[in-house]
Protein backbone atom coordinates (compact mmCIF):
# COMPACT_ATOMS: atom_id res chain seq x y z
CA UNK A 1 0.00 0.00 0.00
CA UNK A 2 1.21 3.36 -1.13
CA UNK A 3 1.65 6.53 1.67
CA UNK A 4 -2.19 7.85 2.20
CA UNK A 5 -3.04 11.20 1.33
CA UNK A 6 -2.21 14.15 3.32
CA UNK A 7 -4.33 17.57 3.37
CA UNK A 8 -2.23 20.60 4.90
CA UNK A 9 -4.61 22.65 6.93
CA UNK A 10 -2.65 26.26 6.91
CA UNK A 11 -4.88 28.58 9.61
CA UNK A 12 -3.76 32.06 8.34
CA UNK A 13 -6.57 34.34 9.77
CA UNK A 14 -5.27 35.55 12.67
CA UNK A 15 -5.04 39.48 12.98
CA UNK A 16 -1.58 39.35 14.03
CA UNK A 17 -2.06 41.95 16.82
CA UNK A 18 1.37 41.57 18.61
CA UNK A 19 3.14 42.57 15.01
CA UNK A 20 0.72 45.69 15.23
CA UNK A 21 1.46 45.83 11.39
CA UNK A 22 -0.60 47.75 8.59
CA UNK A 23 -1.94 44.27 6.70
CA UNK A 24 -2.33 41.03 8.79
CA UNK A 25 0.96 39.57 8.97
CA UNK A 26 0.36 36.73 6.90
CA UNK A 27 -0.20 39.41 3.90
CA UNK A 28 3.10 41.21 4.35
CA UNK A 29 5.50 40.79 1.93
CA UNK A 30 9.04 39.01 1.79
CA UNK A 31 11.53 39.91 -0.23
CA UNK A 32 8.97 40.34 -2.71
CA UNK A 33 6.13 37.95 -1.88
CA UNK A 34 3.33 37.64 0.68
CA UNK A 35 4.60 35.85 3.57
CA UNK A 36 1.95 33.16 2.55
CA UNK A 37 2.84 32.59 -0.64
CA UNK A 38 6.62 31.07 0.95
CA UNK A 39 4.76 28.67 3.18
CA UNK A 40 1.92 27.77 0.59
CA UNK A 41 4.86 27.30 -1.41
CA UNK A 42 6.76 25.18 1.04
CA UNK A 43 3.99 22.96 1.89
CA UNK A 44 3.11 22.37 -2.12
CA UNK A 45 6.78 21.13 -2.68
CA UNK A 46 6.53 18.60 -0.08
CA UNK A 47 5.63 15.14 -2.15
CA UNK A 48 3.39 13.35 1.08
CA UNK A 49 0.82 16.56 0.93
CA UNK A 50 -2.10 16.31 -1.75
CA UNK A 51 -4.47 18.94 -0.80
CA UNK A 52 -4.00 21.89 1.04
CA UNK A 53 -7.29 24.03 2.61
CA UNK A 54 -6.34 27.86 3.71
CA UNK A 55 -8.02 29.11 6.46
CA UNK A 56 -8.68 32.95 5.72
CA UNK A 57 -10.08 35.45 7.61
CA UNK A 58 -13.75 35.46 6.82
CA UNK A 59 -13.50 38.94 4.80
CA UNK A 60 -11.12 37.74 2.82
CA UNK A 61 -12.33 34.08 1.55
CA UNK A 62 -14.04 35.73 -1.59
CA UNK A 63 -10.25 36.98 -2.46
CA UNK A 64 -8.17 34.21 -1.59
CA UNK A 65 -10.35 31.69 -3.38
CA UNK A 66 -10.17 33.86 -6.33
CA UNK A 67 -6.38 34.28 -6.11
CA UNK A 68 -5.39 30.39 -5.36
CA UNK A 69 -8.15 27.87 -6.02
CA UNK A 70 -8.20 26.81 -9.85
CA UNK A 71 -4.86 28.78 -9.73
CA UNK A 72 -2.27 26.81 -12.02
CA UNK A 73 0.46 28.09 -9.71
CA UNK A 74 -1.25 26.74 -6.76
CA UNK A 75 -2.43 23.07 -7.96
CA UNK A 76 -2.21 21.45 -4.05
CA UNK A 77 -4.63 24.79 -2.94
CA UNK A 78 -8.35 22.86 -3.21
CA UNK A 79 -10.12 25.42 -0.99
CA UNK A 80 -10.62 28.29 1.32
CA UNK A 81 -12.73 27.95 4.62
CA UNK A 82 -13.10 30.81 6.67
CA UNK A 83 -11.37 31.01 10.09
CA UNK A 84 -12.40 31.60 13.71
CA UNK A 85 -12.12 33.42 16.46
CA UNK A 86 -8.94 31.50 18.03
CA UNK A 87 -6.31 29.50 16.31
CA UNK A 88 -8.26 26.43 17.54
CA UNK A 89 -11.28 27.31 15.54
CA UNK A 90 -9.42 28.04 12.67
CA UNK A 91 -7.92 24.91 12.83
CA UNK A 92 -11.05 23.15 13.34
CA UNK A 93 -12.85 24.61 10.45
CA UNK A 94 -10.05 23.31 8.33
CA UNK A 95 -10.02 20.05 9.07
CA UNK A 96 -13.64 19.60 8.77
CA UNK A 97 -13.56 21.34 5.24
CA UNK A 98 -10.93 18.32 4.29
CA UNK A 99 -11.67 15.14 3.04
CA UNK A 100 -8.63 13.20 4.08
CA UNK A 101 -8.19 10.39 7.18
CA UNK A 102 -4.72 12.33 8.05
CA UNK A 103 -4.19 16.18 8.33
CA UNK A 104 -0.99 18.13 8.61
CA UNK A 105 -1.70 21.24 10.68
CA UNK A 106 0.67 24.31 9.84
CA UNK A 107 0.89 27.79 10.91
CA UNK A 108 0.78 30.70 7.96
CA UNK A 109 3.36 32.42 10.04
CA UNK A 110 6.26 29.59 9.75
CA UNK A 111 7.27 30.59 6.00
CA UNK A 112 10.59 28.42 5.89
CA UNK A 113 9.22 25.14 6.75
CA UNK A 114 11.14 22.41 4.80
CA UNK A 115 9.59 19.10 2.44
CA UNK A 116 12.25 17.37 5.04
CA UNK A 117 10.66 18.49 7.99
CA UNK A 118 7.22 18.04 6.81
CA UNK A 119 8.02 14.42 5.76
CA UNK A 120 9.97 13.92 9.07
CA UNK A 121 6.59 14.53 10.78
CA UNK A 122 3.84 12.72 9.06
CA UNK A 123 6.66 9.94 8.99
CA UNK A 124 6.53 9.78 12.66
CA UNK A 125 2.28 10.68 12.94
CA UNK A 126 2.02 7.69 10.70
CA UNK A 127 4.20 5.33 13.04
CA UNK A 128 2.60 6.68 15.87
CA UNK A 129 -0.40 7.96 16.08
CA UNK A 130 0.11 11.66 16.11
CA UNK A 131 3.61 13.91 15.68
CA UNK A 132 4.67 17.40 16.07
CA UNK A 133 7.94 19.26 15.44
CA UNK A 134 9.72 20.77 18.55
CA UNK A 135 12.81 22.13 19.22
CA UNK A 136 14.74 21.23 22.50
CA UNK A 137 15.41 24.08 24.64
CA UNK A 138 19.27 25.05 24.67
CA UNK A 139 19.36 28.07 26.79
CA UNK A 140 19.62 28.70 30.70
CA UNK A 141 15.43 27.97 31.54
CA UNK A 142 13.66 29.67 34.94
CA UNK A 143 10.27 30.55 35.68
CA UNK A 144 9.88 34.41 35.76
CA UNK A 145 8.82 36.23 39.02
CA UNK A 146 7.47 39.86 37.62
CA UNK A 147 11.08 42.23 37.28
CA UNK A 148 12.97 39.46 38.79
CA UNK A 149 14.40 35.61 37.95
CA UNK A 150 12.14 32.75 39.91
CA UNK A 151 13.30 29.04 40.28
CA UNK A 152 14.98 27.50 37.86
CA UNK A 153 13.44 25.29 35.54
CA UNK A 154 14.87 21.48 34.17
CA UNK A 155 15.49 22.62 30.30
CA UNK A 156 16.64 18.91 29.59
CA UNK A 157 12.71 18.09 30.58
CA UNK A 158 11.57 21.15 28.02
CA UNK A 159 10.52 21.70 24.72
CA UNK A 160 9.09 24.33 22.40
CA UNK A 161 6.61 23.19 19.96
CA UNK A 162 6.63 24.03 16.48
CA UNK A 163 4.27 23.22 13.62
CA UNK A 164 3.96 21.00 11.42
CA UNK A 165 1.52 19.22 13.67
CA UNK A 166 0.21 15.70 11.87
CA UNK A 167 -3.02 13.56 12.99
CA UNK A 168 -5.99 11.84 12.40
CA UNK A 169 -9.05 14.19 11.61
CA UNK A 170 -11.15 12.30 13.23
CA UNK A 171 -9.27 12.36 16.64
CA UNK A 172 -9.07 16.76 15.88
CA UNK A 173 -13.21 16.84 15.68
CA UNK A 174 -13.96 14.52 18.28
CA UNK A 175 -11.79 15.86 21.16
CA UNK A 176 -12.24 19.25 19.91
CA UNK A 177 -16.24 18.93 20.14
CA UNK A 178 -15.60 17.12 23.60
CA UNK A 179 -13.33 19.46 25.25
CA UNK A 180 -15.14 23.35 24.08
CA UNK A 181 -18.26 21.45 25.90
CA UNK A 182 -16.47 21.27 29.11
CA UNK A 183 -15.29 25.02 28.71
CA UNK A 184 -11.72 23.68 28.01
CA UNK A 185 -8.69 25.80 26.08
CA UNK A 186 -5.81 24.86 23.82
CA UNK A 187 -3.11 26.82 22.20
CA UNK A 188 -2.42 24.22 19.57
CA UNK A 189 -3.46 20.86 18.86
CA UNK A 190 -1.25 18.76 20.55
CA UNK A 191 -2.53 20.46 23.60
CA UNK A 192 -6.09 19.73 22.34
CA UNK A 193 -4.85 15.73 21.46
CA UNK A 194 -3.49 15.12 24.98
CA UNK A 195 -5.93 16.82 26.99
CA UNK A 196 -7.77 14.00 25.35
CA UNK A 197 -5.43 11.33 25.93
CA UNK A 198 -4.12 10.77 22.98
CA UNK A 199 -0.31 10.66 22.93
CA UNK A 200 1.56 12.59 20.88
CA UNK A 201 5.32 12.09 19.22
CA UNK A 202 8.12 14.89 18.54
CA UNK A 203 10.48 15.14 16.03
CA UNK A 204 13.29 17.62 15.88
CA UNK A 205 11.99 20.50 14.35
CA UNK A 206 13.95 23.35 12.72
CA UNK A 207 15.79 26.94 13.83
CA UNK A 208 14.51 28.83 10.65
CA UNK A 209 11.45 27.36 11.11
CA UNK A 210 10.56 30.31 13.29
CA UNK A 211 7.33 32.05 13.77
CA UNK A 212 6.71 35.43 13.09
CA UNK A 213 4.97 36.86 15.93
CA UNK A 214 6.60 40.15 16.65
CA UNK A 215 8.13 42.79 14.61
CA UNK A 216 11.52 41.89 15.39
CA UNK A 217 11.01 38.42 13.67
CA UNK A 218 9.48 40.08 10.64
CA UNK A 219 12.81 41.78 10.55
CA UNK A 220 15.27 38.61 11.19
CA UNK A 221 12.42 37.02 9.02
CA UNK A 222 13.96 39.21 5.86
CA UNK A 223 17.12 38.13 6.13
CA UNK A 224 16.44 34.81 6.06
CA UNK A 225 14.72 35.23 2.77
CA UNK A 226 16.86 37.64 1.00
CA UNK A 227 19.46 34.71 1.14
CA UNK A 228 16.78 32.03 0.41
CA UNK A 229 15.56 31.11 -3.35
CA UNK A 230 11.15 31.73 -3.16
CA UNK A 231 10.30 28.25 -4.61
CA UNK A 232 8.46 29.05 -7.87
CA UNK A 233 6.33 26.82 -10.48
CA UNK A 234 3.74 24.66 -9.73
CA UNK A 235 4.51 21.82 -7.27
CA UNK A 236 4.65 18.64 -9.06
CA UNK A 237 1.27 16.22 -7.64
N1 LIG B 1 -4.66 32.09 13.32
C1 LIG B 1 -5.86 31.75 12.73
N2 LIG B 1 -7.05 32.13 13.31
C2 LIG B 1 -7.05 32.83 14.46
C3 LIG B 1 -5.82 33.16 15.09
C4 LIG B 1 -4.62 32.77 14.49
O1 LIG B 1 -5.88 31.12 11.67
N3 LIG B 1 -8.22 33.20 14.98
C5 LIG B 1 -3.40 31.72 12.65
C6 LIG B 1 -2.49 32.91 12.35
O2 LIG B 1 -2.90 33.56 11.14
C7 LIG B 1 -1.12 32.30 12.29
C8 LIG B 1 -1.23 31.07 13.22
O3 LIG B 1 -2.63 30.87 13.48
O4 LIG B 1 -0.77 31.85 11.00
C9 LIG B 1 -0.43 31.27 14.49
O5 LIG B 1 -1.03 32.28 15.29
P1 LIG B 1 -0.32 33.60 15.81
O6 LIG B 1 1.13 33.60 15.48
O7 LIG B 1 -0.76 33.83 17.21
O8 LIG B 1 -0.97 34.72 14.83
P2 LIG B 1 -2.02 35.86 15.21
O9 LIG B 1 -3.07 35.30 16.12
O10 LIG B 1 -2.46 36.47 13.94
O11 LIG B 1 -1.10 36.91 16.00
P3 LIG B 1 -1.38 37.56 17.45
O12 LIG B 1 -1.58 36.42 18.40
O13 LIG B 1 -0.16 38.39 17.72
O14 LIG B 1 -2.64 38.40 17.28
MG1 LIG C 1 -2.55 34.54 18.08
Amino acid sequence: MGPPPVTAVIPAAGSGSRMASAVPKQFMELNGHPLLDWTLAAISHAAEITSIILVAPPDDVARMTEKYVGNPRWPKVSRVAAGGATRANSVYNGVRAAGTEWILAHDAARPFVTPTLVRRTIEAALRHGAATAALPVYDTLKMRDGDFLGQPLDRAAALLIQTPQVFRAADIITAHERLKNEGKEWTDETSLLQQAGIKVAWVPGEIANMKITMPDDFRLAQVIAERSPFVKGPARI
